[in-house]
């Protein structure tokens, strides 16, 4: 296929922060676009993202021109070619975002133009056609902490794990609807709030009296719950952001690695939804991240500042046995092949896979397909509410 054009927008995401939205044209003229999102809790090592202008210049005075009359016959194709000009480690020539968006307003190009849907065109090219039928569970990110909130709590974010196996979507969808409306309620009337703060992934962000206490809630809570049998817990520590050469300030306290794998631990020990435990340490904390995992073998323990969605890294920390599972997020790496090969190696390695939304959201539901081209184990999308339920309502949509 030859892209006619490209060109860029500048939008704004779900923070308010302007990002990108790339369109391209196909031989017919027909239109084609993706919305780029952005992190505010991002890893070192993640894809460089230019800013709307630097993003228009590399377009024009460089992209366009090397990709006029170029015929590219796969998603891959594209992406090498893309990779390739960029030339740099970290795709600081083209940026993570611009390469992100191109390549996936192609796949859509490159779907309507084989008449199938986005994550069929992602599964044939990349998993060879191979489909299981199982729906990924929703991590749900009910509770804001850390960078996504102006609150007390040191956790980034307190999660319900959905598990749809034996319902559709909409059957559970409801319920965790239900269950947030629920705790909001809970929250406002224990505290005394005539109105609760929502965080960035929509989640409650008011202060608790505890780093803990967000767990013990939701866990009382959901005892009270028929659907209980559906729902456990999950947290992304996010651990990077109050880590300082070597401590971690957490709770009010300077502590050690030992101590907070101590205190994480402990969490585990008294709760008996927690299933799955992200970034519970500093990415740069190796040992902290191998000790935590070989504690809790039944557990998630699961990289994604650690392993910001590079293929070598996952690879590389699973083989060390850092990790149990991963965040996957497109634009951590840059392109949709470098995505479905993260998901690969992961899935080789044995991790549990776990396809991710930022913080900064727009209105693309780019990562639903990708989790139901690549089999994944679950989906983490934030709360279901506003700009986030586009997300919610795609999953529906596959999956019915
Ligand atoms: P971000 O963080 O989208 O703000 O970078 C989300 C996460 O840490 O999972
Ligand atoms: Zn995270």
């Amino acid at each position: 296929m030859i892209l006619e054009d490209i060109k860029i927008h500048e939008i704004f995401d779900s923070r308010g922060e302007s990002t990108l939205e790339v369109e391209v044209l196909d031989e017919k003229l027909n239109s084609f676009s993706a919305q780029i999102p952005s992190g505010k809790s991002r890893g070192k090592g993640e894809a460089a993202v230019l800013s709307f202008k630097e993003a228009e210049k590399v377009l024009n005075e460089l992209v366009k021109k090397e990709l006029f009359n170029k015929n590219f016959n796969s998603i891959k194709d594209l992406d090498d070619f893309l990779i390739g000009l960029d030339g740099t480690a970290n795709k600081e020539k083209l940026g993570g975002n611009l390469m992100l968006g191109i390549s996936v307003a192609f796949a859509r190009a490159l779907a309507r133009k084989e008449n199938k849907e986005l994550w069929q065109v992602l599964n044939e090219e990349f998993w060879g056609g191979l489909i299981i039928k199982k729906k990924p569970l929703i991590f749900s990110n009910l509770i804001n902490g850390g960078a996504h909130a102006g609150n007390n709590l040191d956790i980034q974010e307190y999660m319900v794990v959905v598990d749809s196996k034996d319902q559709d979507y909409v059957a559970s969808i409801k319920t965790l609807i239900g269950f947030y409306k629920k705790l909001g309620e809970l929250l406002k009337t224990k505290y005394k709030l005539e109105k609760i703060i929502i965080g960035d992934e929509g989640g409650y962000a008011i202060n608790f009296e505890s780093n803990f206490e967000p767990i013990k809630i939701m866990e009382e809570l959901l005892a009270a719950e028929e659907s209980k049998k559906s729902f456990s817990l999950a947290l992304d520590v996010a651990a990077s952001n109050f880590y300082k050469e070597g401590k971690y300030t957490f709770g009010g306290n300077e502590i050690s690695s030992e101590k907070l794998n101590q205190v994480l631990l402990d969490y585990l020990a008294h709760s008996n939804l927690l299933m799955s435990v992200e970034d519970p340490f500093d990415e740069e904390d190796f040992n902290g991240f191998k000790e935590f995992n070989a504690k809790c073998p039944d557990k998630w323990v699961v990289g994604d500042d650690l392993t910001v969605t590079n293929p070598e890294l996952i690879e590389k920390f699973s083989k060390e046995k850092m990790i149990s599972g991963v965040i996957i997020k497109p634009n951590q790496i840059g392109t949709v092949s470098e995505a479905c090969q993260a998901i690969r190696v992961a899935q080789e390695n044995g991790l549990k896979t776990i396809v991710s939304h930022r913080s900064g959201e727009t209105e693309d539901t780019f990562i639903i397909h990708l989790a139901k081209a690549g089999n994944v184990d679950a989906v983490k999308i934030g709360a279901p509410a506003r700009e986030r339920l586009v997300k919610f309502d795609e999953l529906i949509r596959l999956y019915n």
